[in-house]
């Protein structure tokens, strides 16, 4: 038995770095777009889990149902040692699949990673409380990151919930589940949770609550951008849309200037202009269909061990084992 860690990859500094990278791109593209990765300080962690108790977002709690049901059947198919969870956020959820694969007797240790700090340690500091023999090593970073310094020493899995991978486009979706498949060895598992395509009806207000939380939310992405590098924007002038693209098909996150103006990112040294209506994409959530989802992983090197999906074929959780 040993007490939780976190690990510390990605320091202010290089997160710092990385922002000042990504804002400068993509505030002085065209269209102008912001990576969604940069909703989660703090204040966006805890938006987030405001979304997911909002009546509207069915896919946290879907996604729970799921894993409450099916996670014995995931443990036994995986024979997970090393758990390791990509963009765990606050674990909530994966309790569950800890929960069952610590009855399976072969779970042996846990290891979260996410890029917010504080989503973290509250996750810690749970885990230390309902798993108190568990190994447990949070690792602060980016995916890529922790992919490159994976644990060894157990048969592993790596967990990819929530529907994250729809914030990938999808060049970075099969760059990033090949090089899932590079590090794992033949046998060893990638479970992923997916957002199925369904009815706009029901999709787009998931991503357009009435209580406006979810608009919160893309706003605090211009928070951030004020904290971290002194900028000015005012985001109540900014209105949240969300549309669903049904070419590419995934929902699509933007940001509308509601007037003329000029916003100065001081740290950048970077003036920038939006003239009424503009619109920047802030987010694209991608969702899938069985036959595609399958097809990218094949693509990966993985095949399929078995998918379950709920009642209303609204999300999927896929376990794929790497050949
Ligand atoms: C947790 C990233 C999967 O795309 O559904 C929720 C984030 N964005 N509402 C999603 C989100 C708007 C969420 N992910």
């Amino acid at each position: 038995m040993s007490a939780p860690t976190l690990e510390i990859h990605l320091s202010e500094d290089q997160m710092t770095e990385a922002l000042r990278q990504d804002a400068s791109a993509g505030l002085t593209a065209t269209p102008k777009s912001l990576p969604p990765k940069w909703f989660y300080d703090a204040r966006g962690s805890e938006l987030f889990g405001a979304i997911t108790e909002l009546p509207e977002y069915y896919p946290t709690r879907t996604e729970r149902e799921l894993l409450r049901a099916k996670a014995a059947e995931i443990a036994k198919l995986s024979a997970t040692q090393i758990l390791v969870e990509l963009g765990s956020g606050s674990s909530e959820k994966t309790m569950l699949l800890l929960d069952a694969m610590t009855a399976e007797g072969t779970l042996e240790q846990y290891v979260p990673q996410d890029v917010s700090p504080s989503a973290l340690s509250g996750a810690i500091d749970q885990l230390r409380l309902d798993f108190p023999g568990l190994n447990v090593h949070g690792v602060v970073s980016d995916f890529t990151d922790t992919l490159h310094n994976l644990p060894s020493g157990g048969r592993r899995t790596i967990a990819f919930l929530g529907g994250t991978l729809g914030n990938l486009v999808p060049e970075e979706r099969s760059e990033f589940l090949g090089s899932i498949a590079e590090v794992l060895d033949p046998g060893e598992h990638l479970l992923m949770g997916v957002g199925l395509v369904i009815d706009p009806a029901v999709l787009v207000p998931a991503y357009d609550d009435a209580a406006g939380v979810t608009a919160e939310f893309n706003r605090n992405v211009l928070h951030v951008l004020n904290k971290r590098l002194a900028a000015d924007f005012e985001p109540e002038r900014f209105e949240h849309i969300a549309l669903w693209d049904e070419h590419s098909e995934w929902i699509e996150m933007r940001l509308e200037a509601t007037s003329d103006m000029t916003v100065h990112v001081r740290d950048l040294d970077l003036t920038v202009s939006f003239a009424a209506g503009e619109q920047m994409r802030t987010e694209i959530s991608a969702k899938f269909r069985l036959d595609g989802i399958a097809d990218e992983l094949r693509a990966a090197e993985f095949g399929i061990e078995h998918v379950w999906t709920d009642p209303e074929d609204r999300f999927a959780l896929v376990l794929a084992t790497r050949s």
